[in-house]
């Protein structure tokens, strides 16, 4: 059988309201784009917050002009739809008016693998709203890297010889290549700093075969100026020399700290919900996370299973509150506010232009007093 392309492909196209949720006829405007098309197996349309998650499978590999054209084509659809309901940002993801071929670098989230199906393969995908790709990066180093959360790398042969994390640099636009487990203490000092480097990929290093892939990319590096946060997304396979869905679930049992939030420039805990509640209120948050399940049948998603739905979040979902309260406690003060480099919105040039005359240099100042006789 040909291989199976898995193509995530994401866009905020206007929220409802504010930036909280997709309005339901944008996601029926989707649906309706993607339903019958022959280049498509299957497809599955999906929200979390204000963001909309077109999950598709084919056969024309990653990078493809046509589906990456369909994804676009739909997402101007939805945004005639957002214009028609007047809904809050309509089109913001949509960076450039005309479409050149590949959708990657004109505002929308792409995550795409190729796989040859298994005998059975299941697949999580996660999505996330008020967040950046890097958020990724704990839960990604603890499902492929550490014992404490995947039992799988001490005792499944299969998974035994560890996994190759491909990191991206989104500053310097880099990529390196680090080994698990022989290279962690090295990755960690990268991948512990998310707001620049970045968990591009993961490979089995038993076959070579992919494992997981992310959504990244830096909207506001992209347009030069702040157009929200990126709410990346992540696909992984599981079972069978990859890690079960419960390893790959289990890091969002504790609510990490990503960057995001309100303004994007805040630290918040990443709170794993059902999609149902994946509609970011507070403070426009806390950042949500939705885990969406799927056995690929011949390229047919059969799902989703709404994972985070289960009680067994319940207790994550209640510390993450607990987080917000504390963090909310700090208002405009860092570490809730981000440092001023990670702020996307900032106030601080016009601030510092309106003030410049009142800021006296003090070495000046004791360079003249000293000219003038005073104390040196
Ligand atoms: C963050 C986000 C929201 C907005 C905020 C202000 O990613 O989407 O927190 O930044 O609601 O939005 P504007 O500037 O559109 O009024
Ligand atoms: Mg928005
Ligand atoms: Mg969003």
């Amino acid at each position: 059988m040909a291989k199976i392309t898995l193509s995530v492909i994401k866009a905020d196209i206007g929220g409802f309201v504010g930036h909280s949720a997709v309005h339901p006829e944008v996601e029926a405007k989707a649906r309706a784009c993607l339903e019958n098309n022959p280049l498509l197996i299957d497809y599955y349309v999906a929200h979390v917050g204000d963001d909309i998650n077109l999950i598709m499978t084919h056969e024309l590999g990653r990078n493809h002009g046509e589906i990456h054209q369909l994804a676009w084509d739909t997402f101007v659809a939805c945004t005639e739809v957002a214009k028609k309901l007047k809904l809050y940002g309509a089109g913001q993801d949509l960076l450039s008016d005309a479409f050149s071929g590949n959708i990657k670098g004109l505002g929308p989230g792409v995550a795409e693998m190729e796989v040859e199906e298994r005998e059975s393969e299941p697949i999580v995908i996660f999505m996330a709203d008020k967040t950046e790709p890097g958020a990724w990066n704990l839960p990604l180093y603890k499902i492929f890297a550490d014992p404490f959360n995947t039992i799988g790398l001490v005792i499944d042969p299969k998974m035994h010889s560890g996994f190759v994390f491909e990191v991206r640099d989104l500053i310097e636009n880099k990529k390196i290549m680090f080994n698990a487990p022989e290279d962690i203490y090295d990755m960690l000092v990268f991948i512990g700093a998310p707001g620049r480097y970045s968990i591009k990929r993961i490979f089995h290093r038993g076959t070579g075969e992919i494992a997981a892939v992310s959504s990244v990319q830096r909207l506001n590096l992209i347009a030069g100026r702040y157009i929200g946060k990126d709410d990346p997304v992540c696909i992984m396979r599981c079972q069978n020399g990859y890690p079960s869905v419960g390893e790959v679930l289990e890091p969002f049992a504790f609510p990490h700290l990503v960057s995001g939030w309100m303004r994007g420039s805040h630290s918040g805990p990443m709170m794993p919900v059902g999609m149902a509640d994946a509609r970011p209120t507070r403070f426009d948050g806390p950042p949500r996370v939705i885990a969406l399940g799927f056995q690929l049948a011949g390229g047919k998603l059969i799902g989703p299973n709404d994972f985070f739905s289960d009680v067994a979040f319940d207790n994550a979902r209640r510390l993450a509150l607990e987080i917000a309260d504390y963090l909310r406690r700090l208002g405009p003060f860092e570490p809730h506010r981000l440092h001023l480099e990670e702020m996307e919105y900032t106030t601080m040039p016009m601030v510092m232009e309106k003030l410049r005359d009142r800021f006296i240099d003090l070495r000046v100042a004791k360079k003249a007093k000293a000219a003038a006789g005073g104390e040196a």
